[in-house]
C-alpha cells in the first residue's frame, strides 16, 4: 500500500518551500523505502529551489540523509529492513564504461528509484539528486543505501551523504592531498570545512582557510585550518602565496562555485599544483584564463563530483573515524531543526553562522 507522509517541496522557482503530503509507493524491484531520521540542509537544495539546477518543478528537497530501511522490493540483497543506512546520490551501476574501467566513482549511469513519489493529486515529484529526503519516508534505489554502524548518530553521519563527503573527497580523493602538503580551501561552508578536516586527517601541514565571513573562519580553525584569510579585505592569492614561501599551495579547493573564486584558486596554486572545483556553478557563469598560464603552470585542473567517493568504501570508513574521535562530524551540525524549518534554514545559510542545519525527524 502506498503511504502518505509529510515532505518539503519547492513548487516553483524562488517560491518559499512548502510542507505537504507526499505519496510514497511500495518499493518495486531494486528499490527500498527508507524511514528518514535526519537530513542536512545543503546549498544544492537552495540551488534547486532557485531554478539553478533544472526546471523540473516540483522538487522534493533534501538529499543528505541517514535513516532505517523499512521495506525492500524484489531482488534487493544488499540491504534489508532494519538496516541503518546513509543515502547516496551516486549509486554506481557496475556496467557503464567508467565502472568497467575500474573507476566506479565516475559512474556515468548512476541509479535512482524507477517509480515516482507524487503529491496527493498525482503530480510527480523530482527528488533532489535522486533522493528527496526532507520527508518522513523516501523511495530510493537500493544501491543508494549504504549500511553503516547503527550506533552512529543520524544527524552527524547523514552529512556524509553529500556535503561532508564532497568536501572531504575533494581534498583527499580528487585533490590527492598527502602528508606534508600545503592546501588552501576557498569557501568554508559545510563543504569547504570538510575539505579542511579531510586535509588534516591525511596529514597536510599547511591548511589555509579562505572565506568572507570570520565566523566560518573560526569554525575552519577548529576543524584543522592552520591559517585563515578573510578575502573581503585581503587579496587571497597574495595571502596564500605569502603563507607558502611565495609559491602557492599544492592543492587549492574551490568550494564556492563562482568565477572569481575559481580564478583565485587557479592563481593561488604552486607550479604543478592541483585546483579542485567542488563548488557548483550556474549555467551562465564563465571564466576567462590566459592559455599560456594554463600551460605554463602545469599541474591539474579537476572537478570533483561528490568527492569522487565510493559510498561502499568511504562511508563506513568515515563513520569509523568519526566513532574513534578522529573526524569530528558533530562539529558540522550547527543546529537541529524540524521539517517545517527548511525555509528558515535557507535564510540562515545566507546569514553565515551555520555550517549545517539538520532536519531531524
Ligand atoms: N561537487 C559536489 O559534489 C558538491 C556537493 C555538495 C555541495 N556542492 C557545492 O559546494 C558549494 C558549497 O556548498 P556548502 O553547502 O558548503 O555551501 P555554504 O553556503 O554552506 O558555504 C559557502 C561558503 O562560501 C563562502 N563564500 C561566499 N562567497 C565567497 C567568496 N567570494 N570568497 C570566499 N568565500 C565565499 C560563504 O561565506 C560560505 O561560508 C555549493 O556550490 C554547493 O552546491 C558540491
Ligand atoms: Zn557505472
Ligand atoms: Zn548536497
Amino acid at each position: 500500500m502506498p503511504q502518505t507522509v509529510q515532505g518539503v517541496i519547492a513548487r516553483a522557482k524562488g517560491a518559499p518551500v512548502e510542507l505537504v503530503d507526499v505519496v510514497v509507493p511500495d518499493p518495486g524491484p531494486g528499490e527500498a523505502v527508507v524511514k528518514v531520521e535526519a537530513c542536512g540542509v545543503c546549498h544544492t537544495d537552495l540551488h534547486y529551489r532557485e531554478g539553478g539546477i533544472n526546471d523540473d518543478f516540483p522538487f522534493l528537497l533534501g538529499h543528505e540523509a541517514a535513516g532505517v530501511v523499512e521495506t525492500v522490493g524484489e531482488g534487493v540483497t544488499q540491504v534489508a529492513p532494519g538496516d541503518f543506512v546513509i543515502l547516496n546520490w551516486r549509486a554506481v551501476c557496475g556496467q557503464c564504461r567508467a565502472c568497467l574501467k575500474g573507476k566506479p566513482w565516475y559512474c556515468f549511469n548512476t541509479h535512482n528509484a524507477t517509480q515516482k513519489m507524487t503529491l496527493t493529486d498525482g503530480t510527480e515529484l523530482s527528488p533532489a539528486l535522486g533522493i528527496g529526503a526532507f520527508v518522513e519516508k523516501t523511495l530510493v534505489a537500493a544501491g543508494q543505501c549504504t549500511k553503516v554502524d547503527p550506533d552512529a548518530e543520524a544527524a552527524a553521519v547523514g552529512l556524509l551523504g553529500c556535503g561532508v563527503m564532497a568536501g572531504f573527497g575533494a581534498a583527499v580523493n580528487t585533490g590527492g592531498v598527502q602528508r606534508g602538503d600545503s592546501v588552501a580551501v576557498i569557501g568554508c561552508g559545510g563543504v569547504g570545512n570538510a575539505a579542511i578536516a579531510g586535509a588534516r586527517t591525511v596529514g597536510a601541514t599547511t591548511i589555509i582557510a579562505v572565506d568572507v565571513d570570520d565566523r566560518k573562519l573560526e569554525r575552519a580553525k577548529a576543524l584543522g585550518a592552520t591559517h585563515t584569510v578573510n578575502s573581503k579585505d585581503t587579496d587571497p592569492v597574495e595571502a596564500i602565496r605569502a603563507l607558502t614561501g611565495g609559491h602557492g599551495a599544492d592543492v587549492v579547493v574551490e568550494a564556492v562555485g563562482r568565477p572569481e573564486t575559481y580564478e583565485q584558486a587557479f592563481y593561488a596554486r604552486d607550479l604543478a599544483g592541483t585546483v579542485v572545483l567542488v563548488g557548483v556553478p550556474t549555467p551562465d557563469q564563465q571564466v576567462t584564463l590566459p592559455m599560456i598560464e594554463i600551460f605554463g603552470r602545469g599541474g591539474a585542473l579537476k572537478s570533483s563530483w561528490y568527492g569522487d567517493c565510493l559510498p561502499s568504501r568511504d562511508f563506513p570508513m568515515l563513520v569509523d573515524l568519526y566513532r574513534q574521535g578522529r573526524f569530528d562530524l558533530d562539529a558540522f551540525v550547527t543546529e537541529k531543526v524540524g521539517l517545517g524549518d527548511v525555509e528558515a534554514a535557507f535564510e540562515k545559510m545566507h546569514g553565515g553562522d551555520v555550517l549545517r542545519s539538520v532536519v531531524v525527524l
